[in-house]
């Protein structure tokens, strides 16, 4: 037996329908905000990451799936979906198009992180970016966008938390700030961290070593040094946000693990899905378009993972509805009723109605019992004595009524019960 690669999963029937409705859920409420979908590689140029996601990132450091390809490239599978985006928007031209370009994406991301539950090497995010806007508006709405559709998949219990982590301007400051604290305990951090603080000091609160954890708990905080502008900027989200009724909490540690963002940061984060609690996460990136070659172009996005969000409905016993359930089993008894059941099945089919029968030869006990494995909703039985008088012994397999219908009535009468 081969088995599957360690942080990845097979997705099988019994669950597949979650995805497919949190997939309908994520593209319904994205369509209500007015967001198109953008479909980018699976694959890009691993420059794409190292531009877009930052070279002092934990992804790009230790996490990145990258290979030589046979024409001697450096491909990278993609770690994250918002890179991309940024080289797609960049090269087909949409800062020309009508802005702000509002966008979203379900896609397959892949980095080489050490699995447990909810973190896996091969996962999937449904995402959303807003290019073009510097308004405050735009934080505030992709924020609610967020929200909606985790309140739409009848998610409870999760926080949000808020951060501005200022404009490079306010940042430099800051982390001149950082690296003075810092200094006095420099021998204790972790080796990564001693380069981070040289690097990208603010990176070194994003740190998973508890002992480096320990070091930043009472590091200076950022609000405390962002700029004017990018102070009025966070009051104002907070104050649309307040306007839309959206509770929040200020979280000043909240950094985020990639390099692009700007001001706006913010995280849902659940106390359902245990060690890997963060539900969704985004912010703005107001120099990312520019770093891949375009107009000085603002933007804002968040991504939610998928397999976190179906484990955190899972631990909360949110009944996710199976639309693809079978609404009618047809239980033949015999050769010629099978064949009537095959034309039967073939008509509710074409009608739109989920029908099934017989495909193995099953004895009518076996057919119910089938039947009711795969959930079906009635069961039809076609006996010698049904095809004389040219009816089907209707069972409603919830509150075991039967009644009898006429083949020509059975496809209206399947859809309207
Ligand atoms: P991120 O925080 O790295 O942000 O990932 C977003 C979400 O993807 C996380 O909150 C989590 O639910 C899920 N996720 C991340 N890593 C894993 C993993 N190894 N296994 C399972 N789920 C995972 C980004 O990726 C940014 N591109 C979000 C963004 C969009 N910011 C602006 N626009």
């Amino acid at each position: 037996m081969i088995n599957i690669p360690k942080g990845t999963k097979d997705v099988l029937p019994k669950d597949s329908y979650k995805w497919q409705y949190v997939e309908k859920i994520a593209r319904d409420t994205a369509n209500s905000f007015a967001v198109n979908e953008i479909r980018t590689p699976t694959f890009e140029h691993t420059e794409v990451f190292l531009r877009g996601v930052g070279e002092t990132t934990d992804i790009v450091n230790k996490e990145m799936y990258t290979f030589m390809d046979k024409g001697d490239r450096s491909i990278t599978l993609k770690p994250e979906g918002t890179a991309g985006v940024a080289r797609s928007f960049v090269e087909n031209g949409l800062y020309a198009g009508t802005l702000p370009a509002k966008l979203f994406y379900i896609s397959p991301c892949f980095r080489y992180e050490r699995p447990q539950a909810g973190r896996l090497r091969e996962f999937h995010q449904f995402g959303v970016e807003v290019l073009g806007s510097t308004l405050p508006n735009s934080d505030a709405e992709t924020i609610i966008l967020a929200k909606t559709f985790l309140e739409k998949l009848g998610v409870k219990n999760v926080t949000l938390y808020i951060n501005s982590i200022g404009c490079p301007e306010c940042r430099k400051k800051y982390a001149e700030a950082l690296k003075t604290y810092m200094s006095d305990n420099y021998d204790k951090l972790c080796d990564l961290c001693k380069d981070r603080l040289v690097k990208n000091p603010m990176r070194v609160l994003d740190c998973k070593n508890p002992e480096c954890n320990k070091l930043t708990a009472n590091a200076p905080s950022i609000l405390d040094y962002i700029c004017e502008d990018c102070k009025n900027h966070f009051e104002s989200v907070q104050k649309l946000l307040k306007i839309a009724g959206v509770e929040f909490k200020i979280n000043p540690n909240i950094v985020r693990g990639l390099d692009y963002y700007t001001k706006t940061v913010f995280e849902f984060v659940s106390e359902n899905i245990g060690v890997q609690s963060t539900v969704c996460g985004g912010g703005r990136y107001d120099k990312l378009i520019a770093e891949f070659g375009g107009p000085d172009t603002p933007g804002i996005g968040f991504a939610v993972g998928i397999e976190r969000l179906i484990l955190m409905l899972d631990n909360l016993g949110v009944e996710i509805p199976n639309e693809n359930k079978v609404k009618i089993y047809l239980a033949p008894m015999g050769e010629k009723e099978s064949e009537k059941a095959f034309e039967l099945v073939c008509e509710l089919r074409k009608n739109g109605v989920v029908a099934e029968t017989d495909h193995v030869g099953r004895g009518i006990k076996a057919q119910f019992k089938y039947a009711d494995k795969i959930g079906a909703e009635f069961v039809g039985v076609i006996g010698s004595f049904e095809l004389e008088k040219g009816v089907v012994k209707l069972k409603n397999m919830k509150d075991g009524q039967e009644m009898e219908v006429v083949f020509s009535s059975l496809v209206d009468a399947v859809k309207n019960a």
